[in-house]
């Protein structure tokens, strides 16, 4: 296998783009890469003559508190990875190409990153805009493709492409999960035997939320509740939010009404995990 083209510098990338056929599809990853950044890969391969995948651990979506100085790494078995998938450019600034010492203008994703992961983890969108922002101009993607795993990212990221009139198209593809169910995380590395078990929890809540929803559940509180009771009943997880909400606008229901969002976020011991579905 041909090793994959690794750029770090945004110049050269930026002179390797003007050579790339078009269609070019981008898929932004912070590494780590499992199945889930996999589907993206094969999703953009499937439509562009081009693809571009990006590696860049972001400080700025970190918290104070959060795993930025442990982010799991293996770059080595990730270019391996792309490469098996024809991946043309992976570029793998470092974090002083992407912020340098004066660097000052963020783009602020107004109120949809303040309710569900924006409420829990102040500041995170904030860094993922600014650094998908800085990413789309820097490698000018036809499409960039992103996971439902991460929902409200999905829907911040195509909110800031209309607002701001970039010219590029953003695609959304399916949470791809391990066979018993839980969504595919490069985090799910940091859980244990015991934790791994808990962590079934997440997806266990979702399934009752649309069960209950299929036999005619329409109250979005009564869905938050048996979902909430169900989580409860594992010792090792605990609760940072439940969601029902309207897929673009992400306010909170009353009635269910489809499309809807049922979103969760939840600490199995130390391990902050996501999940979602739609109804
Ligand atoms: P990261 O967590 O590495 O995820 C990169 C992309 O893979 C995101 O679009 C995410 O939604 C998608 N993804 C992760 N797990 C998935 C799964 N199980 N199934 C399908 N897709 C999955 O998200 C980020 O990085 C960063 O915030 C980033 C956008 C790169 C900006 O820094």
């Amino acid at each position: 296998m041909t090793p994959v083209k690794v750029v770090e510098k945004i110049a050269e990338m930026r002179s390797l783009r003007r050579g790339l056929g078009e269609p070019v599809g981008f898929v932004p990853t912070m590494g780590y890469l499992h199945e889930g950044h996999l589907s993206l890969v094969r999703g953009a391969r499937a439509e562009s003559r081009s693809v571009v995948a990006s590696i860049f651990v972001n400080p700025t979506q970190f918290g104070p508190r959060e795993d930025f100085a442990s982010y799991p790494c293996d770059t080595e078995r990730d270019l391996a990875l792309l490469a098996e998938e024809a991946v043309d450019v992976v570029f793998m600034p470092s974090a002083a190409e992407m912020y340098p010492e004066r660097f000052g203008v963020y783009v602020d994703g107004g109120k949809v990153t303040e309710r569900l992961e924006g409420a829990c983890r102040p500041g995170h969108f904030r860094g993922v805009t600014t650094v998908v922002a800085k990413l789309f101009n820097i490698v000018r993607p036809t499409r960039a493709y992103f996971g439902q795993k991460d929902a409200q990212q999905a829907v911040v990221i195509k909110k800031m492409v209309a607002d701001l009139n970039m010219d590029m198209e953003v695609v959304t593809l399916p949470t791809v999960r391990e066979p018993d169910g839980l969504a595919m995380s490069s985090r799910n590395t940091y859980l244990n035997p015991a934790e791994r078990r808990a962590a079934l929890v997440l997806y266990q809540a979702l399934r009752l939320a649309q069960r209950l929803w299929l036999e005619g559940e329409k109250d979005a509180g009564c869905l938050r509740r048996e979902m909430i009771a169900l989580i409860q009943r594992e010792p090792l997880a605990s609760i940072d939010y439940i969601s029902v909400a309207e897929t673009e606008t992400l306010d909170e229901l009353d009635k269910v009404k489809p499309p809807a969002l049922v979103s969760l976020a939840v600490r199995i011991g130390r391990t902050r995990l996501i999940d979602n579905i739609v109804l």
